[in-house]
């Protein structure tokens, strides 16, 4: 089996968690990978990334990166309004790519990028780590297994405090920022998973904040027989809980939903049933990259956990909350 080799562009906050979980899974026979290099717009910032986690090429611009022939694999941790330009420098220079969520800005541009992964024959998927994880697979398969009986409503907030900085790109239009694409995609993936990527209405209600991006919004989308009720922010602190309403039962995944290592499950009349703690192997970022590795080897253009059509389905939904915000990314 020949090993992976990873590559990771750009130098922030996420990158340097997700490198920890790749120098993890370093010593594991069976993903045979290694994290071989980082590439940042400064040299600098590279080498000291490369000197942090014991990387042994560092880059000062992303072309280096995905010019290096040793390269299979890329790891896009850029702002979103990057997603796009960096994911097609890698495709057309025959690399895979894991790219960090929301992987665009618009639906046409994950389009354009799914048809060129495509007609390339590489491997091109969306960092939606929390699909991959055990506790949200176990909520999976209490539902498939008729446990909650039928859904009738899928309540998910996703919702912190974060101190306006006019650096952070949470805050700036440019770099795509906003709740919905930063966050909002959490919770509205939490709910198309379960039922389904095409809800019948949607409607958001958003707080514009001063920067002309969303700083919170309350999304409902309405199915046929039930409804996803998501909140997403970063003006306040939220409990941040998801909890999926059956006519048989109900299941609490508890705060922090998305990377909760908890799911309980509660019969009809709120009795709890099973609780299940299934801790991450290390920081839960190592399910994905897993996923990717497992992927690649197996010669898939995509993952049937994170496939390219609910990707795109999602970046739709949230196309169309950002219209009704009101936000438009210049
Ligand atoms: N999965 C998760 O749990 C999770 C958590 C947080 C964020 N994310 C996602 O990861 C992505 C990055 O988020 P982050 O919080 O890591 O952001 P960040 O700390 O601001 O880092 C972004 C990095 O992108 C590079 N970059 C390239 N062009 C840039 C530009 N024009 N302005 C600013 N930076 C630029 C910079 O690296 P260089 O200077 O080295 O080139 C920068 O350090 C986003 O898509 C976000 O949604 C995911």
């Amino acid at each position: 089996m020949k090993k992976l080799n990873w590559g990771i562009l750009a130098t922030g906050k996420i990158a340097e968690t997700v490198a920890k979980s790749m120098k993890f899974l370093e010593s594991d026979k069976e993903n045979n990978m290694e994290l071989l290099a980082v590439a940042s717009r400064s040299k600098d910032k590279a080498e000291e990334f490369a000197k942090r986690h014991e990387i042994k090429r560092a880059y000062g611009s992303y072309e280096e990166l995905v010019s290096d022939p040793d390269i299979d694999v890329v790891y896009i941790a850029t702002p979103m309004s990057c997603h796009f330009d960096n994911t097609k420098l890698c495709l057309n220079a025959g690399k895979h790519v894991l790219c960090e969520k929301s992987v665009t800005l618009k639906a046409g541009e994950f389009k354009e990028l799914m048809d060129l992964a495509k007609e390339k024959g590489l491997f091109l998927m969306e960092a939606m780590w929390t699909k991959c994880q055990p506790a949200f697979n176990k909520a999976k398969e209490w539902v498939e297994s008729g446990k909650v009986g039928s859904i009738k409503m899928i309540k998910a907030d996703f919702s912190n405090a974060v101190p306006y900085d006019e650096k952070d790109r949470l805050f700036i239009n440019s770099l795509g920022g906003g709740a919905i694409l930063d966050l909002g995609v959490y919770p509205i993936t939490f709910v198309s998973t379960f039922l389904g990527t095409h809800p019948e209405e949607i409607h958001t209600y958003s707080h514009i904040g001063r920067t002309a991006v969303d700083y919170n919004d309350s999304i409902i989308l309405k199915y046929k027989d039930a409804y996803g009720i998501t909140f997403c922010g970063f003006d306040f602190e939220n409990d941040n809980k998801a909890i999926i309403v059956g006519d048989k039962g109900r299941i609490v995944m508890g705060n922090w939903f998305h990377c909760t290592a908890e799911a309980a499950l509660f019969d009809d009349m709120g009795n709890l049933v099973d609780k299940q703690v299934l801790p991450f192997k290390f920081n839960g970022y190592e399910y994905e990259i897993e996923e990717v590795n497992k992927c690649i080897r197996e010669g898939k253009l995509e993952s049937d956990i994170i496939p390219h059509s609910d990707t795109l389905d999602i970046m739709k939904i949230m196309e169309t909350c950002l219209t009704q915000a009101g936000v438009e990314y210049k």
